[in-house]
């Protein structure tokens, strides 16, 4: 597996430079460069990771509240079909056919995680796979263990999936594509670490565990699940004859940043605490 030494903002800058439409990359940039506490949070939490043996009960914290701000399946689906009814409640043929090819292109950031062309197997298995190599058959996966933060912003995103209007719906898509891409691509190194320095997996058990954060990152499935959500806003704006709300776009990314940045900050209030008290410990 490769690691390099970019950080988070490398990565989702890198990304904006394929966008071609240049006040969407602008709107980009600018929310990013605006949210440099978010991403320094982040940065935190993930080199915290791997320092550590946590317990069972504050890994199961960590796993289900970083679950939390992933795996939006189901509001994937949501707006497709979202989509889908505007279509069919749309009499001109011209119309119809590019409000199904929006949600078509949306409903192609499930494909991965639905097992498509990998048997079957979903990304929300291999999530389980790697808790199950982290803290064996403790219940991790329990509400309870989720941070009243993460399951506020899981429940904001699928409100702005499936309730708020189509742009922002889709422009929640797009910009947790191009995060998670970053995201996950810092997590690869940091899980690595966890696993290296405090257990003893062999080569085989290490590769199964870090499954889910790899297919994120090995063959760029977020970046083409970006580009897809791209697509999909084009088609519906091209559809409803509305053109490309900037202004909503860089106030969802920075809300979107925001919520991750009350998440990061919850989990290294839990994390930082048990750091300084073990490390006290050990002086004493
Ligand atoms: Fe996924
Ligand atoms: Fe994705």
């Amino acid at each position: 597996m490769v690691t390099t030494n970019k950080t988070l903002t490398n990565y989702i800058y890198e990304l904006a430079g394929l966008v071609n439409d240049e006040e969407l990359k602008s709107a980009l940039i600018e929310s990013v460069a605006a949210s440099s506490d978010v991403i320094n949070k982040v940065e935190r939490f993930f080199a915290l990771l791997p320092s550590y043996k946590w317990s069972k009960e504050e890994l199961s914290q960590i796993l289900s509240s970083w679950k939390a701000t992933h795996l939006k399946m189901l509001a994937i689906y949501g707006l497709s079909c979202r989509l889908q009814r505007l279509a069919m409640a749309t009499e001109d043929t011209a119309t119809r056919a590019q409000l199904m090819l929006a949600s078509s292109h949306n409903a192609e950031t499930s494909y991965e995680d639905l097992g498509l062309d990998f048997g079957g197997e979903t990304h929300a298995q291999l999530f389980h796979d790697l808790a199950h190599y982290l803290v064996g058959d403790f219940p991790w996966s329990l509400e309870k263990y989720c941070l009243p933060r993460a399951s506020e912003f899981r429940g904001w995103i699928y409100q702005n999936m499936v309730v708020a209007d189509i742009q922002t719906g889709l422009f929640t898509n797009m910009f947790s594509e191009i995060y998670n891409h970053a995201e996950y691509s810092v997590a690869l190194g940091a899980f690595g670490n966890l696993i290296d320095q405090q257990y003893n997996l062999s080569p085989v058990e290490r590769e199964k565990a870090l499954q889910y954060v790899h297919v994120h990152v090995a063959d760029e499935t977020e970046v083409d699940h970006f580009l897809v959500v791209v697509k999909a806003l084009n088609a519906y704006c091209e559809a409803t004859q509305t053109p490309i709300d900037y202004e909503l776009a860089q106030a969802q990314i920075l809300q979107y940043l925001r919520g991750i940045g009350q998440v990061m900050e919850a989990l290294l209030n839990l994390m930082e605490p048990q750091k300084n008290a073990r490390e006290l410990a050990t002086v004493a």
